[in-house]
């Protein structure tokens, strides 16, 4: 790969976490970046602020969209959403593999009815435990297992199902590259370039280190959203991952 390709490869890797609360701020923060990242993530507060608009907005920035409403209902409702997700053209969706392995076959069933070229339909993740869950949480909802064991056991349930990929925090993406080989899709938050602020993240990783694991896209908001010069900190998270890139 010449130094073209590898800056777009790696500007490819970084999906910006739109963690703002409403579609003039969404404008503010993706106008500038959309050039210069692979994705923007619309999760719950600004999709339920804004709705499709949002992601008609930054798809008409030339930008493309994880929506990150992370489905959990019964088979046919999380088809159905997921068929209007694709609809809408974004790029990726999730759904809660404890949803279960029906309600995953059957959006992959729907997905691939509608769009037969693999390449045309959106990448479907699964969330196996939240980050923010630990033991305890799981215990009060009646699973003993250890909770990387469910990690574990999820991604690799949500795999059989014809899922693409799993969001997990970097200190799962070992285990899970392991478990589901090199082309399962690993997608993690938590990411902190050497000099940021943790914020509110505990296991953290540095960009490059999260790529020479097996991640293969970074979700990064504060870090680079709540820069001062945005694009700057976009460009220079670019240029650590060419570096893992090239070695
Ligand atoms: O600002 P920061 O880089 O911490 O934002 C991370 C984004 O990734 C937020 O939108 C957060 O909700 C999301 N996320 C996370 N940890 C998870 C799953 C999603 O931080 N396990």
């Amino acid at each position: 790969m010449n130094q073209t390709e590898l800056l777009d490869e790696a500007r490819k890797k970084i999906i910006v976490a739109m963690d703002v609360p409403d579609i003039f701020a969404a404008h503010r923060v993706a106008r500038p970046l959309a050039p210069h990242v692979g994705m923007f993530k619309i999760g719950k507060q600004l999709f339920t602020a804004c709705g499709p608009e949002v992601i008609k907005l930054i798809k008409g920035m030339g930008g493309e969209v994880f929506l990150d409403l992370k489905y959990h209902d019964i088979p046919n409702t999380v088809a159905m959403a997921g068929l209007e997700a694709a609809r809408l053209g974004v790029k990726m969706f999730n759904l809660h593999a404890l949803g279960g392995p029906e309600m995953m076959e059957t959006t992959m069933k729907a997905l691939r009815a509608e769009y037969p070229d693999p390449e045309n339909r959106p990448k479907v993740l699964a969330v196996t435990i939240l980050t923010s869950s630990n033991q305890e949480t799981l215990k009060a909802v009646g699973i003993d297992l250890p909770v990387k064991e469910m990690v574990v056991k999820l991604a690799k349930l949500a795999q059989a199902c014809g899922v693409d990929g799993v969001v997990c925090s970097p200190q799962e993406i070992e285990l899970i590259r392991e478990a589901c080989g090199p082309d399962f899709l690993i997608v993690t938050p938590g990411i902190r370039p050497a000099d940021a602020k943790a914020d509110d993240q505990k296991r953290i990783a540095t960009p490059g280190a999260a790529v020479a694991a097996g991640s293969n896209y970074l979700v990064i908001g504060r870090p680079i959203i709540e820069q001062p010069d945005p694009v700057a900190a976009a460009q220079a998270i670019t240029e650590e991952i060419v570096q893992v890139l090239q070695q």
